[in-house]
């Protein structure tokens, strides 16, 4: 089975998931106060929002930065999600493409956001590089989704790939260590809306101003 069949299916429901309560909705909360901490009203800026589903994350930030220049773009592998998304209105782009495709959008995004989406590449170094090279020099990149760091987050991890497929959910410590060649880790914060809830963190890293070069 292909792997955006399964994400298909769930866009006609997505946006009434329980989990939108505990834990997506929360994660967009997070990331729309680091977005007040990060941007400067009266400059323009290019923001990619990565895996973003039916589109609810970069509404809100429409919404809430209604008065900033912001160009925003979201793409997303499943055609479902992407239509819904589009459907749902904004002066939003939402081309479909995969993660490992992104580099037809381009360079020169400041801020690439990626929530729950990470879990579910298969090759998260090359999606991280990929991230790397969108973004301008200095860019930010905003990634958030459940993280395994203890027994009881392997355990309900194990419950949510029953209903997404494969995914690989990283600690704490091997998110820092994916990201440390290309980007400073600024804040990591910890996204806990319920005691049951598996550990959600959000990560604001900025972009290196100098990473090794190919082959160090
Ligand atoms: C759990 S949803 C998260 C959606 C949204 N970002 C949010 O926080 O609610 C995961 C999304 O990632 C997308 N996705 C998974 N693998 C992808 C890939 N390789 N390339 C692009 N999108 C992908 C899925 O289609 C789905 O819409």
């Amino acid at each position: 089975m292909n792997k955006q069949v399964i994400w298909d299916f769930w866009a006609g429901y997505y946006e009434r998931l329980w989990i939108q309560k505990y834990s997506l909705a929360p994660t967009r909360g997070e990331i729309l106060r680091q977005l007040k901490m990060l941007l400067i009203a009266g400059k323009r800026y290019s923001i990619l929002d990565v895996g973003c589903g039916t589109g609810q994350l970069l509404r809100e930030i429409e919404a809430e930065f209604a008065e900033y220049d912001l160009e925003l773009t979201g793409i997303d592998f499943s055609k479902s999600m992407v239509n819904r998304a589009t459907s749902m209105g904004g002066n939003i782009r939402y081309p479909q493409l995969d993660v490992s495709d992104i580099d037809s959008l381009g360079k020169g995004f400041d801020i690439i956001i990626c929530t729950h989406s990470f879990p579910y590449y298969e090759r998260q170094d090359y999606a991280i590089r990929q991230f790397k090279d969108r973004l301008k020099l200095g860019g930010h990149l905003l990634l958030a989704q459940a993280s395994q760091n203890n027994l009881y987050d392997h355990a309900a991890m194990l419950f949510v790939k029953m209903t997404t497929g494969k995914a690989k959910y990283l600690s704490v410590e091997n998110v820092l260590s994916m990201t440390e060649k290309f980007f400073q880790c600024e804040r990591v914060l910890r996204i806990k809306d319920r005691v049951f809830m598996p550990s959600i963190y959000c990560f604001v890293l900025k972009m290196c101003d100098e990473y090794p070069l190919e082959g160090e």
